[in-house]
């Protein structure tokens, strides 16, 4: 043997052994980690955060990153959570009821407070998501829905203080059902012993889309940059419908109006889909789209969408299946 091959022998081997220790080391490291990290969820600062000052942060971060054109709900649930949050031993647990056209960011807005929360996210068992249309359907069956509804309220809370439930369709739900969930949210020290002061509920509803709309609407009309469109300005239109859902004793603690979106966050939305698509982010093409895939009011100026960033997703899908171009806009 040459010294040439010995040398490439030595590495070789050197190399050989290096792999050989490597990968026992990662093995104990693994070990060691999987003991740190026990992969069931439990009720405790390993899985949640109960740090208002952490959450805050991370919340105020991805709603700036992620929830386009919302101003005013981004403030409020920041507001809300990091006020909630940080304090230690909260009067009653956190109530926040969600309004705005279906497309505006509802869902995605609960999904970013609990994703600060809970270090598995959505997919935490610790919430709890409930859709009216889906979950309790049947008027007739409503004194059952209302039992077992309480019945799963008590048990998760007793299992977990921190409970999130979420409600999606909340318009949709019969009153019935919400009379027997109220009680959970109100000011009560404890509810036959369980204390239901840290758990959060939020309520996601069409229900006054159109009164945000049409005052969105007004403002702009009258010259108003949309920034300067205040809470106080849609209050009153948030309080009218306020008493319809929840009736006099007034559970909510944040009434908070999704804005309708205009053709500039269409053109966000497609952006995101297309870089989650894999895509290449091409602005041109992104305002193109925007122009064609959504409708907009009024019919003149075409200032506001109707579907709001809903449909983007499957549209992108389609464009990009059938390998069309984007659609030059008609005229
Ligand atoms: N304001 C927004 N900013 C960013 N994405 C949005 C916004 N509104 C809607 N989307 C996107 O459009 C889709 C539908 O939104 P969603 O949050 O389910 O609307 P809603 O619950 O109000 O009906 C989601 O993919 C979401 O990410
Ligand atoms: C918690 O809620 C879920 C529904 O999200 C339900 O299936 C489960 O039975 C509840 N757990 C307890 C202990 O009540
Ligand atoms: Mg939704």
């Amino acid at each position: 043997m040459n010294s040439r091959n010995r040398k490439h022998l030595v590495v070789l081997l050197l190399l050989l052994v290096c792999t050989c220790r490597t990968d026992a080391f990662f093995r104990t490291f693994k070990d060691w980690y999987d003991k740190l990290t026990p992969s069931n969820e439990e009720c405790n600062e390993d899985w949640i955060s109960f740090d208002g000052r952490g959450v805050g942060k991370g919340l105020e971060a991805d709603l700036g990153r992620n929830l386009f054109g919302q101003h005013i709900a981004s403030d409020v649930i920041l507001n809300a959570m990091t006020g909630f949050m940080n304090n230690d031993n909260p009067k009653k647990s956190l109530v926040l009821s969600f309004h705005g056209r279906s497309g505006t960011g509802k869902s995605l807005a609960s999904q970013l407070i609990v994703k600060n929360i809970f270090k598995k996210g959505m997919d935490s068992r610790f919430v709890h998501f409930f859709n009216s249309i889906i979950n309790f359907p049947h008027a007739s069956q409503v004194e059952t829905y209302k039992s077992q509804l309480q019945h799963w309220i008590r048990g998760n809370v007793t299992n977990c203080a921190h409970s999130v439930f979420i409600f999606d369709e909340m318009d949709k739900m019969h009153p019935g059902i919400i009379d027997g969930i109220k009680p959970f949210m109100d000011y009560h020290y404890k509810l036959d012993g369980v204390s239901y002061q840290k758990a959060i509920f939020l309520f996601l509803s069409n229900g006054g889309g159109e009164i945000i709309r049409e005052s969105t609407l007004v403002s702009w009309k009258a010259g108003k940059k949309r920034e300067e469109l205040k809470l106080e300005d849609l209050e009153t239109a948030l309080s009218s419908f306020a008493f319809d859902y929840y009736g006099e004793s007034n559970v909510v603690d944040f009434f908070i109006p999704f804005l309708p979106l205009e053709h500039q966050h269409i053109v966000q939305c497609i952006m995101v889909g297309m870089v989650a698509m894999g895509l290449q982010p091409d602005h041109n093409k992104a305002c193109k789209m925007a122009d064609n895939i959504v409708n907009y009011i009024p019919d003149d100026e075409r200032r506001i969408s109707i579907p709001g960033c809903k449909k983007v997703a499957s549209r992108l899908r389609h464009f990009k299946q059938s390998n069309k171009e984007v659609p030059q806009p008609a005229g």
